[in-house]
């Protein structure tokens, strides 16, 4: 098993070679049977308004109670109704989201030789890559990426960072810092919603010094025939919750809803958080992760910088005791986050196919 993740089954080519080498027709490895296309102008759908919810963060741990009770209330009620929202007054400094997404950018405008030096293996996935999941013969999304681990400390190699442009280790670093703060805010809020001792989640995950998150700068460059495609398949994500920054000019992401794909207008200077397999296990399914994937367009390319923040990945990650009760049992074993990526990083993108084949048989009862 672990043999087959040393290398890609087949010779790797980048999107972005491909975009920009002026082909009128994509190759038939990005091409998507009918029902899995998205709907673009070309095909009728109708318009669809809504909108994820967008929460004002800045209340969360005010010393008002009425404010901050309000405050947790908007964000369980997004949980459990979107598994997606915005936040705004996140506490991140506007500046350094801006700056950092524009160094990312620079980074893949540099030359093909110069990104190849980071070209990442299936066997860790960092570095400067094009495919995820190595079946033979799978259709492929219309993306690169590059891909690091953030933390703990210990896991994280700054060498294989970019060494250009100059300011972009400097940036990860401080970036990833402010964002993981972020993301252990958001747990103790998840937590204290949850009716769970406020550092409960985080203590799952092995606590502040030993979570782990990883950064993932996703490149959808322009695609001339961007209704048979898509620049990411759909997938819930595997970890404990995402921080994403979408690109400020174009929208991309869509998620499901109801059974249809909804299109995400990013907010300025938002982040959108989303709800990660972990925390469905953990939650005992009280919150869940939701389906999400990609599209792409032919006017301009795209870039997004998503932080997972996960379970420290040797940990065993099973609902929380206070969750699960006779009349609500256990969903789902114990398992590693190590064990539970393996699927997604052999399989590639697969809806929420992983999570739910977790579940445990039916208890009797419902039989
Ligand atoms: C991801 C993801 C969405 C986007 O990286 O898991 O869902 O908008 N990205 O790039
Ligand atoms: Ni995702």
């Amino acid at each position: 098993m672990m043999n087959c993740l040393q290398s890609w089954p087949e010779p790797v080519v980048r999107v972005q070679s491909l975009a920009a080498s002026g082909v009128r027709a994509i190759p038939e490895r990005y091409i998507r049977p009918p029902s899995h296309r998205p709907l673009t102008k070309n095909n009728f759908s109708p318009p669809q308004e809504a909108n994820i919810p967008v929460i004002d963060f800045q209340n969360v741990f005010s010393d008002d109670q009425r404010l901050r009770d309000e405050a947790l209330r908007n964000i369980h009620s997004a949980c459990q109704e979107w598994g997606f929202f915005q936040v705004v007054n996140h506490g991140v400094s506007h500046e350094l989201m801006k700056r950092t997404s524009e160094v990312w950018r620079e980074f893949f405008k540099l030359p093909i030789e110069v990104k190849q030096e980071y070209a990442n293996t299936p066997a860790t996935y960092e570095g400067y890559g094009s495919r995820l999941g190595v079946e033979k013969g799978a259709i492929l999304d219309w993306s690169d990426y590059f891909f690091l681990n953030y933390m703990p400390e210990s896991l994280r190699n700054p060498n294989i960072w970019p060494a250009t442009p100059a300011s972009c280790r400097e940036l990860v670093a401080e970036y990833g810092h402010e964002v993981c703060k972020l993301g252990g805010k958001l747990m103790k809020a998840f937590s204290i919603n949850l009716g769970l001792e406020e550092d409960l989640l985080l203590k799952a995950f092995g606590g502040e010094e030993n979570v782990g998150a990883c950064f993932r700068v996703n490149y959808y460059p322009k695609c001339p025939q961007p209704d048979l495609t898509l620049g990411l398949s759909p997938h819930s994500d595997p970890g404990g919750l995402t921080i994403l920054l979408p690109d400020e000019n174009v929208a991309g992401l869509q998620v499901c809803r109801n059974g249809s794909w909804l299109t995400v207008k990013p907010v300025p200077n938002a982040f959108i958080i989303n709800i990660g397999d972990q925390i469905q296990v953990l939650s005992n399914a009280i919150y869940q992760s939701v389906e999400h994937r990609v599209i792409v367009n032919s006017n301009k390319d795209r870039v997004s910088l998503a932080i997972f923040y996960n379970p420290k990945s040797d940990l065993l990650i099973e609902p929380s005791k206070q969750l699960v009760s006779d009349e609500r049992p256990a969903l789902y074993p114990p398992m590693t986050y190590d064990e539970y990526r393996l699927y997604v990083r052999t399989k590639g993108p697969c809806g929420k196919k992983q999570v739910e084949s977790l579940k445990s048989p039916r208890p009797c009862s419902e039989c």
